[in-house]
This record gives structure tokens, C-alpha cells and sequence, in this order.
């Protein structure tokens, strides 16, 4: 499958089939292929927490809200991707170019994991609707979490649907 394909193929799966667990072998895979992201500096500056079982489903619970994502009750995996520690250099870029590469990064490392698990054959929904603060305790982790992406099957049949998208024209300039 090429890049083409694959971009197309992943998309944000909504309905999981419950009962179909993921291997950890999967999940490796899907971690190793992330790990391979780029980042600011190289300092690969986020925590990935990966939450089965119970916490899946504690995690789940603090995404809904306001009719938003009721769909992550039936995702077997959650990951939950928060902030890490910035190297020292990427540190001081952030600040003198006030620019946040964290969340850049945290965005960058999402992207290679939602496309490897759809050449899996593994759904995934990034999710940055979610209580940050019922997150972090559920998971006991002490800094902002940035998003959490939903990991499981697709329900059967689940169609891949064609991508809506703006007119690159409307959005890309060239200029020389
Ligand atoms: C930063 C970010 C936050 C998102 N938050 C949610 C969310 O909370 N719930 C949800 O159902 N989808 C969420 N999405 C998924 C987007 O709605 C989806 O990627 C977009 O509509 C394009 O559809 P596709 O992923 O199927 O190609 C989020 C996506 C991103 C990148």
C-alpha cells in the first residue's frame, strides 16, 4: 500500500467491535513506527500512557460530554498522549521563538500512529475533546494532556468513507 492509499484508508473510526481485543504485538508495532516521528530538536517531548481493561473505559468516560465522543466506550485501547519534558535546546527554541513545539510534536506523533495502525487494519479516532483533569488522575499523569486517540476494530463492515476536504487552492499560496 503507498502513502496515497494509506492516507485515505486511515480515518476516524467511531464504532469499535468490543470484544475484539488488540494484540500487544500490534501495539508495539504501532509504538515503534511512532517512535520514528520526528520532533523539535529530536527531544521527543510527550508520555504515551496506554490504557486497557477498566482504565480503557474510566479514560472513555472523561471524553464525553455535550453528546461528544460516546463512541470510546466500546474502544479497547486508549492512548493517552501528555506532555513530556522538552530537551534543553528545544526548550530554548520554544521560548525565543515562542512557538509551541510540544503540542506540534504531540500532533506529528499522532499522525504516524493513527496511519500505522490503519495499515494494520486498526481504527483509531484522535480525540481532543476530553477532561483533562479527570485524565491525568484516572491515569496519574502530571502534566497537560494534549489528546488521546481511540484504538480498537472497526465494527464490520465499517465503510471508509471518501474524505471531505477543503480545495487545496484555498488554503496553499506560491509564491517565488
Ligand atoms: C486535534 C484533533 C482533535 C479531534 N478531536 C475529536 C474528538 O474529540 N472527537 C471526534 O469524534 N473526533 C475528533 N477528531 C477527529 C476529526 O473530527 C477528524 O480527523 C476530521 O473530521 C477528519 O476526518 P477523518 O479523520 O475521518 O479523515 C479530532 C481530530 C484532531 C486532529
Amino acid at each position: 500500500m503507498d502513502f496515497t492509499e494509506l492516507s485515505k484508508l486511515r480515518q476516524s473510526c467511531r464504532k469499535y467491535n468490543p470484544e475484539k481485543a488488540v494484540d500487544e504485538e500490534k501495539i508495539s508495532t504501532i509504538l515503534e513506527a511512532a517512535n520514528l516521528a520526528p520532533s523539535a530538536c529530536n527531544s521527543q517531548p510527550y508520555n504515551v500512557t496506554v490504557a486497557k481493561g477498566i482504565k480503557a473505559k474510566e479514560v472513555a468516560k472523561a471524553t464525553t460530554g455535550m453528546g461528544m465522543n460516546s463512541f470510546t466506550a466500546d474502544a479497547p485501547v486508549m492512548l493517552i498522549i501528555a506532555e513530556g519534558s522538552y530537551s534543553r535546546t528545544a526548550a530554548m527554541g520554544a521560548k525565543v521563538k515562542g512557538n509551541d513545539y510540544r503540542s506540534i510534536d504531540i500532533g506529528i506523533l499522532s499522525a504516524f500512529i493513527t496511519l500505522k495502525a490503519a495499515e494494520l487494519g486498526l481504527g483509531t479516532c484522535i480525540l481532543g475533546w476530553f477532561d483533562d483533569k479527570k485524565v491525568r488522575s484516572i491515569c496519574n499523569i502530571y502534566t497537560p494532556v494534549r489528546l488521546i486517540i481511540t484504538l480498537g476494530y472497526p465494527e464490520d463492515n465499517y465503510p471508509i468513507r471518501d474524505k471531505k476536504r477543503k480545495n487545496i487552492s484555498d488554503y496553499v499560496s506560491f509564491i517565488e
